[in-house]
């Protein structure tokens, strides 16, 4: 028998993953603070979107929806390409911790995954902030 419920369950599952990543990107988009953040991206977030949602959906529990269809993340690798220092990476936690905070009531589960996100943020750095 299964009593563990994943966070996957507990975000409300694929809708609650989609409804996250939609606003985490919005945000991106439209907050005037993370213009450092945005520009790293590309001009349309749609495939960003694509990503993140089938990344977060397999990394919360649920279905391994981005490692079914390109492999293994790799994905220190795959953000070496972009200068990310504490700036870049305080930007992404400022956007996701926002949309986090606007959908996730309960508060154990909330902090949770803001300590658990920051580490694979943290884990992206890359760069060392300029002097
Ligand atoms: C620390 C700050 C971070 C920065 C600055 C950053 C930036 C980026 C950029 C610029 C891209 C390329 C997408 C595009 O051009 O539109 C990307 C891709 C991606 N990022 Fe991040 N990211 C960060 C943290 C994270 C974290 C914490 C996660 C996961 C929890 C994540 C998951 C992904 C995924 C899954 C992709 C798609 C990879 C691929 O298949 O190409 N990123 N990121």
């Amino acid at each position: 028998m299964e009593f563990s419920t994943s966070q996957y369950d507990l975000i409300s599952g694929d809708q609650g993953v989609r409804k996250l990543v939609d606003r985490f990107y919005d945000l991106m988009d439209e907050r005037e603070d993370v213009k450092v953040l945005r520009d790293l991206h590309a001009k349309s977030l749609r495939i960003s979107r694509d990503k993140l949602y089938m990344f977060l959906s397999g990394w919360l529990g649920g279905p391994q929806l981005y490692v079914e269809k390109y492999g293994h993340p790799r994905l220190r690798a795959r953000h070496l390409p972009f200068k990310i220092t504490n700036e870049e990476r305080d930007q992404w936690m400022s956007c996701m911790n926002q949309a986090l905070e606007e959908q996730i009531e309960d508060q154990l589960l909330l902090s949770t995954l803001k300590q658990s996100l920051f580490k694979v943020a943290d884990f992206m750095r890359n760069a060392e902030d300029a002097s």
